[in-house]
Formats: C-alpha cells, sequence, structure tokens
C-alpha cells in the first residue's frame, strides 16, 4: 500500500524555552525534525513528504533537507498560527485521493510497523489514530475538589500519525475552519459529524518532545536503538 504524509513543523516550541524552534535542537548530533523526516524517508510506503514550516526556519530546514539528502519532500509551505491551520495548509498542497498520515515533526520514535497498520485501518475505516493506554488515574476536579474517578479502562492518550481517506479530513478541516472551530487533533474534527476513527495501539516511545527534560528522555532511547544496530 502507500500513503503521503503531511508534518507539521511550523511551531515555535515555546514550552521548550530555547531561542529556535525545538524541532531544530539536535539530539544525538542530528536536528529533532531530520530524525523524524528520516523515518519516512526509509518508509517504501510512503509517497511524498509535505512539511509545513515557520517562515523565519525555511532557509534553515531547505539546508538540512540538503544535507540529509531527504528526497520525499515534495513542498515545504508556510504554517498558520495555531498547529490546526499548519495541517490544513499541508493537506491542501494534496492533489489527488489518497491515504494521508499526519504527523507531528515533534515525535520523532514512531514505528514503521505502526505506520502501515495505520494506513490499512484508514483505508477500511475512514481514520485511525495511534494511542497508548493512560497510565495514570483520571479524576474530573471542580474547584479543586475531586467529583468523579474515571474508569481508567476506556481512556487513551492519542499521538500521532493519525490516518485518513484524503477527503474525509480535507472535509472535516473545511468544515472547522468555516465554524471557528478548533479540535486539540485532527481526528476530533471528523468526530464531530460522526466520523469513524480507529484506534491502533502503539508505544510509550512515540512521545511528543515538548519540554526541556524530553530531550534527556529522547537521547536515551537514540543510545538504546544504537546499541542494538
Ligand atoms: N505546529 C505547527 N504549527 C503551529 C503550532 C505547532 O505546525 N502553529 C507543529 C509543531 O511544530 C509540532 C506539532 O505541531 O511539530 C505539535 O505542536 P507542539 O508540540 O505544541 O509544538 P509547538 O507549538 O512548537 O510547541 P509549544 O506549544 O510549546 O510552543
Ligand atoms: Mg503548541
Amino acid at each position: 500500500m502507500e500513503y503521503h504524509v503531511v508534518i507539521p513543523a511550523a511551531g515555535t516550541g515555546k514550552r521548550m524555552g530555547m531561542e529556535k524552534n525545538k524541532l531544530l535542537v539536535h539530539i544525538d548530533e542530528i536536528p529533532v525534525l531530520v530524525h523524524t523526516l528520516k523515518i519516512f524517508e526509509k518508509d517504501n510506503w510512503c509517497k511524498s513528504i509535505t512539511l509545513v514550516i515557520h517562515k523565519q526556519d525555511r532557509k534553515e530546514i531547505r539546508d538540512l533537507v540538503e544535507q540529509f539528502q531527504l528526497r520525499k519532500i515534495a513542498a515545504m509551505v508556510e504554517g498558520g498560527s495555531e498547529r490546526q491551520q499548519s495541517v490544513y495548509k499541508g493537506l491542501q498542497q494534496l492533489q489527488s485521493e489518497c491515504i494521508v498520515l499526519i504527523h507531528d515533526g515533534a515525535r520523532p520514535f514512531v514505528k514503521q510497523k505502526y505506520l502501515h497498520q495505520l494506513v490499512e485501518k484508514a483505508n477500511h475505516y475512514g481514520g485511525a489514530v495511534l494511542a497508548v493506554p493512560v497510565k495514570d488515574t483520571i479524576k474530573k476536579v471542580g474547584n479543586r475538589f475531586v467529583e468523579e474517578t474515571i474508569d481508567r479502562s476506556i481512556l487513551w492518550s492519542i499521538q500521532t500519525p493519525q490516518a485518513f481517506q484524503l477527503h474525509l479530513i480535507m472535509n472535516a478541516h473545511k468544515k472547522a475552519e468555516e465554524d471557528g472551530y478548533i479540535g486539540t487533533d485532527d481526528a476530533s474534527l471528523l468526530e464531530r459529524f460522526g466520523g469513524k476513527v480507529v484506534v491502533v495501539e502503539g508505544d510509550y516511545e512515540n512521545f511528543k518532545i515538548t519540554t526541556p527534560e524530553d530531550l534527556i528522555f529522547a537521547n536515551a532511547i537514540i543510545q538504546r536503538q544504537k546499541g542494538n544496530e
């Protein structure tokens, strides 16, 4: 099977607290974004990468594409102020019906086997998301008093990639924009209209690099991967 991927990378990484976009920070001497892009470069099912970037990063990212000989980047478009707008701009680059994966540039540890499972499920059901069962106990709290402990067996932490039939997610983004609706992920835009989204169980290594301590964990994962090579 095959798919195209849209990678939102147009954030500024405020919570990382560095001067530059967290995706340009190095783990094991390579920028986070390059780690992510290499996963798709290596995957034979991946036919093109649409990269959504921040204007101020264009030159640096263009140089990285050259340096690391990334061949699948079909377009580099500028994003918007919200992640959702960035994704929509990326989706608009795709011309004909296909399966599209949407994957955060900030998740450099997703494994190829999950990409393929997501593509197959989206082809069948319309939408598929990668997720893991929540580890913590989750309580509903109002005014600092617990109102309810939610049954953990039904709770999942949702990651990216999220995979969709292109026309479904395009329509969902279009309607969200018309309604001024901002969702917390792409699948939620489809769910608003009863779209089917199936969950693929992934793993905890596919976390999103967000705050400085995440870089410590990221380096540890890379060192272990190297040991296994
Ligand atoms: N992103 C994007 N456009 C935006 C905001 C975010 O393309 N306007 C991208 C980020 O580059 C990242 C992914 O969406 O790859 C997930 O967002 P997040 O982890 O929140 O990254 P930032 O928004 O950059 O970080 P922060 O929220 O700490 O500023
Ligand atoms: Mg953000």
